[in-house]
């Protein structure tokens, strides 16, 4: 599955995992073949996975978006990918965690994880690999937007030692921040 490694592509974070419960899991970089696998992992989100990921309503990701999320450099942008550890050849998206630097020491994360996968600590697993590489790559700010009603994450954030705040302008939204 999207086993094509494009120039750039950093191996050394492949990671063999277990969550608590001992079920092992395979992160690594994203790499642009996996678009069809974004996906193929969107339309098994639930209303509400997509509503709170994506902050509101997000129809179907086209294969434009796909190819674009799918496609990162690397350095600006790096997007971590969690699939069962079912033995190669048996490997299933599970879930994804995004950093995006908005300023050269600023970046932003986000993640989702597929039904079934949570409240098992993926979601702190993901988040902690995303923030070990913006350690290395030089970010010093990490910051979240959330939607209020979201527990799980605004749970996840606090235990990670975000700082969540409100937002004068957008009241359904909490922000998260990290300094490194
Ligand atoms: C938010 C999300 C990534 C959390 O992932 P997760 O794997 O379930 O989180 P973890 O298992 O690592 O849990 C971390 C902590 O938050 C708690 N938690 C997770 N979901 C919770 C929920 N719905 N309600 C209350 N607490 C919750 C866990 O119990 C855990 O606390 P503990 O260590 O004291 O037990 C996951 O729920 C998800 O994909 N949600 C939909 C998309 C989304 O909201 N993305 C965030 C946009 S930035």
């Amino acid at each position: 599955m999207s086993e094509a490694r494009p120039a750039g592509y950093p191996a050394e974070l492949e990671e063999h995992a277990r969550l608590a419960d001992g079920t092992p899991v395979f992160i690594r970089p994203i790499r642009p073949a996996d678009w069809r696998l974004l996906q193929w992992g969107f339309r098994r989100l639930t209303a509400e996975d997509i509503h709170f990921r994506f902050l509101g309503g997000l129809a179907r990701l086209t294969d434009e978006t796909a190819k674009r999320l799918a496609s990162v450099d690397y350095r600006h942008e790096i997007a971590f990918l969690a699939l069962s550890d079912d033995g190669p050849g048996r490997r299933r998206g599970i879930g994804i965690v995004r950093l995006m630097r908005s300023e050269p020491e600023t970046a932003e994360i986000a993640l989702v994880l597929l039904p079934g996968w949570k409240r098992r600590g993926l979601g702190r697993l993901l988040a902690e690999k995303a923030l070990g590489w913006a350690r290395a790559h030089g970010i010093r700010r990490v910051m979240a937007l959330m939607l209020q009603d979201n527990l799980g994450m605004r749970r996840l954030a606090a235990e990670l030692g975000f700082h969540l705040s409100r937002m004068p302008d957008e009241p359904a939204l909490l922000r998260a921040d990290l300094e490194l």
